[in-house]
């Protein structure tokens, strides 16, 4: 194609620039956010935010594993949201009006970030620094940590400091001077900021959850394109995992095979920690640490969700380790599953959030008293003992402000029994847990079911957990130090 376009004697060039360029361009992601969304999520805010108002928007701190090690940074979703930035010991402000710094130029935001650092970088990573904060997130006015201390603003001329509550456990270098810590004592000392802020309506904390809720709450196309990634991927994750299941799997293993489905698609995380729950363990509603060495016959709770470009899902498929449902687990599913369906039905614009739970939870009730699980439908609290629904998003368990349903909100619907060991009913229910749980957005008259790949009715997964996974030609040898235990 190249030579009918181009003559003989400049290909050889042509073909080494777009190697050049395409290799640079093709080797990442090319699916980010692009800075027009963050300026476009700061420009709606500037909208929404009271007259003569600022919001300040700090960085999450940096945790420590072990010694040296830290945690994984996970970038607090209301700055990347508002900038983009990923990095720790950076803040954002936002301004109403329009400021004028001293050489008279106007302003209405201004991010400080992490300054570039060679040795830094060549232990922890690369930094975008101010200089590519400006190019690759669009900012004007953008400067280093460092800068914040003798940065000239007058904050008692607002009428409004909005800022989220202060973490309580923020490390305190005893060498940078501009981490996260130390930003946030500037911060207070500028704006004169009292032990308990949270008193006076000028410094305002509420108005930031319902800023950022009502903004973060809809979802912009762009934002659906990666949570319907995410979804999809975790739904991936879901099916392969079906189809390998075998009762002498443990729940490491599990999780460890959802989680490489995920990385294989380019999920860079998990937005939560992965549950893997087989008999009692899937009756543990947060159950994370994913330890029985062998599934065996029982049920298996896998509520597991990929995070994708920051966007992370959160969907649950419970299914029998044999790969066949007993009576007793198909009738418990099947109480589950009406449950969602009642659920469903609720779901449109204008719709009140709280009537899907109602319906759910009526639904689940009625279910265990005709099978005799309880005795009176206030019971039903024992055997589902949480909510039905929340936002998905840049948080597994999203931001959001309004108690209506609204176009462009992402929901799950998870309704759940579970009836550990021991429970005051007969014991051939015992050691059974089961949730579904969906991920939904909402439209107008009705919802879009995003995590639909993954099946939900009873024949539908015995169909598919009949089928082979290219993961059970995955064969490991056995560990050689599992054969002889040494001393030394
Ligand atoms: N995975 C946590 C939840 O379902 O809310
Ligand atoms: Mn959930
Ligand atoms: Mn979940």
């Amino acid at each position: 194609m190249l030579r009918t376009i181009f003559n003989k004697a400049a290909t050889p060039f042509l073909l080494v620039l777009l190697f050049l360029t395409s290799n640079a361009q093709e080797d990442r992601p090319g699916d980010y956010l692009p800075k027009e969304f963050h300026a476009g999520r700061r420009a709606a805010l500037r909208e929404i935010m009271p007259d003569n108002s600022v919001m300040v928007v700090f960085a999450y701190p940096t945790r420590t594993f072990s010694n040296d090690v830290d945690y994984f940074y996970h970038q607090n979703p209301d700055l990347y949201y508002f900038s983009g930035y990923k990095e720790p010991h950076s803040l954002l402000l936002v301004f109403k009006n329009k400021q004028t710094d001293a050489s008279g130029n106007a302003y209405d935001e201004v991010l400080f970030v992490q300054k570039r650092n060679a040795k830094a970088e060549q232990w922890t990573g690369r930094r975008l620094g101010d200089e590519g904060a400006k190019s690759q997130l669009g900012f004007q006015e953008v400067f280093n940590g460092e800068e914040f201390r003798k940065f000239n603003i007058d904050f008692s001329k607002f009428d409004k400091i909005i800022f989220d509550h202060f973490p309580v456990d923020v490390p305190a270098s005893k060498t940078d001077s501009a981490d996260l810590f130390h930003l946030m004592q500037q911060f207070k000392e500028k704006a004169s900021i009292p032990e308990d802020y949270f008193k006076e309506s000028r410094f305002d904390t509420k108005l930031y959850q319902e800023l950022t809720g009502k903004l973060r709450e809809i979802k912009t196309p762009e934002e659906m394109d990666l949570i319907r990634k995410a979804v999809e991927i975790s739904c991936q994750g879901q099916n392969e995992v079906m189809k390998a299941l075998k009762p002498d799997m443990s729940e490491l293993e599990i999780q460890g095979l959802h989680e490489y489905v995920h990385k294989k698609y380019g999920a860079e995380e998990v937005g939560y920690g992965s549950i893997i729950g087989a008999g009692d363990d899937g009756c543990i509603l947060h159950y994370m640490e994913n330890t029985k060495t062998k599934i065996g016959n029982e049920m298996l709770l896998m509520d597991v969700g990929a995070e994708y470009h920051g966007y992370s899902a959160d969907v649950t498929r419970t299914v029998p380790a044999t790969g066949k449902f007993s009576a007793e687990e198909k009738q418990i599913y099947q109480l589950v599953y009406d449950a969602q369906e009642a659920a469903f039905r609720v779901l449109k614009d204008g719709a009140k959030w709280a009537d899907a739970g109602a319906a759910a939870k009526e639904s689940i009730a009625e279910g265990l008293l005709k099978l005799g699980i309880i005795k009176d439908k206030k019971e039903v609290g024992k055997y589902y003992p949480h909510g039905l629904s929340h936002h998905i998003g840049l948080d597994v368990h999203d931001r959001g402000y309004s108690s209506t349903l609204k176009k462009g909100m992402v929901i799950t619907i998870e309704p759940g029994i579970y009836i550990p060991s021991n429970s005051n009913c007969d014991k051939k229910w015992w050691g059974i847990g089961v949730r579904i749980e969906d991920d939904a957005l909402i439209r107008e008259n009705d919802y879009e079911l995003l995590s639909s790949f993954a099946p939900r009715k009873i024949e539908d997964i015995e169909k598919m957990m009949a089928e082979q996974s290219v993961i059970n030609n995955f064969k490991l040898p056995p560990l050689k130090s599992t054969e002889k235990k040494k001393a030394f």
